[in-house]
């Protein structure tokens, strides 16, 4: 078990130790959990490649240290509680015992499918406690897990199964989410339409969750099996032991967006991601036995992998899993949540936060939060009014916030307060955990050394040394992995985050410096959705920037010009043209990439060369009236009098 910190001076204590001799203090954090052969050697890396090995040689296995570990000593503790969509539905809960056996037959079932380890699985699923399950079955098989968020639509389903070349895909016939069941199977036919259209794609078999029709759960598709979660449930007595499987072999993929072209599969692997994801978890959050964990994420994000699934079970801890929405059937199904399960500690994103401030302190007070003693916030920045609101309504002004900063690629949390123990800032994450040592560059490259006196400094944040959950590559593109976060600054892993650090040394993080968007703490590529936009036959080019929007974070703005110009279009046709586009990239992406605001343009803000100059365009988008400065490097500067005219808000 990890020793937690118990001071500001214990933390500082070993953060020098975890710095002074990372390897010996990485592996006294691993010795915590079960090895069935001892590693060879603690860590072994280079940012060149990069490549970075922790624990070599070491044999273990996920699922055996996050379930059977616990089914073991203390089985009846209760691991998942699930809170169904509806609130007149029952709640579900499972011990550790049961979680195991529930975790046991499901590896059963996708081995009865023919999975065996290192082959790929997609899930594509609700937040079903068979998500969980077929998550954690995989990494009991050795298996690697990618799990496709269930808003994602099926062209975005279809590219990241064929990247990863998952043979077997893990669906259910529907998602629950508020008052309306959305697709899920039937996406996953739509996916397999186009994959059958377009390639040799690798997927041979499909096991769906809750079909209406257990014959037949799949839509008939030539070299593709399908099958019948029940049925397979049923007839499976096997329960495979865990395999053990080396650090380094990969655990999962899991797809996120860059600022260039598609999404990359970040690829974890076993032991490194093991060991930081429970070490962060612990000393981050601090529950004791009989705590009660809530992570409001889906598992279909990274927050969902490490802080649902594995941390918290890696930890013994007792996990919430909520299928539905924060506002249905109203603003405080939340609070409800967290009365009725007796939550201690609660883990949102900022953008729920907002949307639920607006309804006010009421449903807040409606239910008894007496319990809780933890609150954290992920996956943007948070501001100071959301921030003074989360601690003062829903903490009662006795909960620490942490606010914690970290990645898809990053594994687990890198900055933030350990909770109880950290001087809290609001709108600053904090700290760096042990063992993560962040520096702040100038745009050369340069480190920007602490000043005497210190004083604040702002700078692109990057890590000079590897902590052990850091990704290993891109899926099926390692130069990709190393162009994106190792070239830029040679010698660190960049972020892609701007950060400003006080003079106490406490992190602010600013957002991103490169075309990433933050939407309601989703990541979202601009050129992503650029694409999308192009793919509809009347457009042209588009260039799509982020602006501030009061819940969501950012919003989306999205600049389209039209092949035939925009003389002869009335409103009305201008109207359903942009509901089209609208639509264009729901279907291309799915509804979380909807734009906001979409103008159609005559031209776009361009150099000489041909370069979009988006700072002129989040400009407007922001509604910022202030000068547009240097327009001197624009082939015609009159086009941003243009687009001002004609902006959208
Ligand atoms: C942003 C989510 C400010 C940041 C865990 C990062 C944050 C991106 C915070 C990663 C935070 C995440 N404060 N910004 N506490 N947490 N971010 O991969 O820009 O979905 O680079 O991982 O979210 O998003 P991702």
């Amino acid at each position: 078990m990890i020793d937690l910190i118990h001071d500001l001076e214990g933390y500082q204590a070993e953060y020098q130790r975890s710095v002074e001799d990372p390897e010996g203090f990485w592996a006294g954090v691993a010795t915590g959990f079960h090895w069935q052969k001892p590693w060879d050697r603690v860590l072994n890396w280079n940012f060149e490649e990069p490549s970075v090995r922790w624990f070599e040689g070491g044999l273990t296995n996920l699922c055996y240290n996050a379930v059977d570990r616990h089914a073991l000593r203390d089985g009846d503790r209760v691991a998942l509680i699930w809170e169904p969509n509806s609130p007149n539905d029952a709640p579900r809960q499972w011990t550790y015992r049961e979680l195991q056996e529930a975790v046991a037959r499901t590896a059963g079932m996708l081995q009865a499918m023919g999975v065996q380890a290192g082959d790929r699985v997609c899930l594509y699923m609700p937040m079903i406690p068979e998500l969980l399950w077929s998550v954690l079955a995989c990494a009991r098989l050795g298996a690697v897990h990618s799990v496709v968020f269930g808003g994602f639509s099926a062209r975005s389903l279809a590219d990241r199964v064929a990247d990863a070349g998952a043979a077997v895909v893990v669906c259910s016939e529907k998602i629950r989410r508020g008052p309306r069941d959305l697709p899920c199977r039937a996406v996953v036919e739509e996916a397999l339409d186009l994959l059958e259209a377009e390639q040799d794609h690798p997927v041979r078999k499909v096991l769906v969750q809750g079909s209406l029709d257990p014959s037949k759960p799949l839509r008939s598709f030539s070299n593709i099996q399908s099958w019948d979660w029940d049925r397979l449930w049923d007839q499976t007595t096997a329960r495979p032991q865990p395999r053990w499987m080396d650090a380094e072999d990969p655990l999962f993929i899991l797809y996120t967006s860059g600022s260039t072209g598609k999404p990359k599969g970040v690829l974890h692997s076993t032991g490194g991601y093991m060991v930081y994801t429970a070490y962060s978890f612990a000393q981050v959050f601090r529950t004791a036995p009989g705590d009660v964990f809530w992570c409001t994420a889906d598992i279909g994000w990274i927050t969902g992998h490490s802080y649902l699934a594995y941390g918290p079970l890696l930890q013994g801890a007792t996990v919430v899993m909520f299928e539905g929405i924060p506002t249905y059937p109203d603003p405080s199904r939340f609070w409800k949540i967290c009365e009725r399960h007796r939550v201690s500690h609660f883990y949102t994103a900022p953008t729920a936060i907002r949307a639920l401030m607006v309804h006010g302190d009421a449903p807040v007070q409606s239910a008894d939060l007496s319990s809780l003693r933890v609150l954290g916030s992920v996956g943007e920045p948070i501001n100071e009014e959301a921030w003074q609101w989360y601690h003062r309504v829903v903490g009662g002004e006795r909960c620490p916030v942490t606010d914690t900063w970290w990645q898809t690629e990053t594994g687990g949390i890198l900055i933030g307060a350990l909770a109880g123990v950290s001087p809290l800032k609001p709108t600053y994450a904090g700290r760096p955990l042990p063992g993560v040592q962040p520096v702040l560059l100038d745009p050369q490259g340069r480190e920007l050394e602490p000043t005497d006196p210190p004083s604040e400094q702002e700078g692109l944040l990057a890590m000079r040394f590897p902590w052990p959950s850091i990704l290993r590559s891109t899926w099926g593109d390692h130069e990709r992995c190393r162009t994106t976060y190792f070239s830029p600054f040679p010698g660190y892993y960049f972020t892609g985050d701007g950060a400003r650090r006080d003079a106490d040394g406490m992190f602010r993080i600013i957002g991103r410096v490169d075309d990433v968007i933050n939407v309601s703490g989703h990541r979202l590529g601009t050129a992503e959705i650029e694409n999308a936009l192009n793919r509809h036959p009347r457009v042209v080019e588009s260039a799509v920037v982020g602006y501030d929007h009061p819940i969501k974070g950012q919003g989306i703005y999205a600049y389209v010009i039209l092949r035939s110009g925009l003389q002869d279009l009335d409103a009305d046709s201008e109207n359903q043209l942009i509901h089209e586009l609208s639509e264009t990239v729901v279907r291309e992406i799915g509804a979380i990439a909807r734009p906001d605001r979409i103008q159609l343009v005559e031209g776009l803000p361009k150099t000489r060369s041909g370069k979009i100059m988006r700072r002129f365009l989040r400009k407007i988008a922001s509604g910022d009236t202030s000068q547009m400065g240097d327009t001197t490097t624009l082939l015609d500067p009159s086009i941003l009098d243009a687009i001002w005219a004609g902006r959208k808000g």
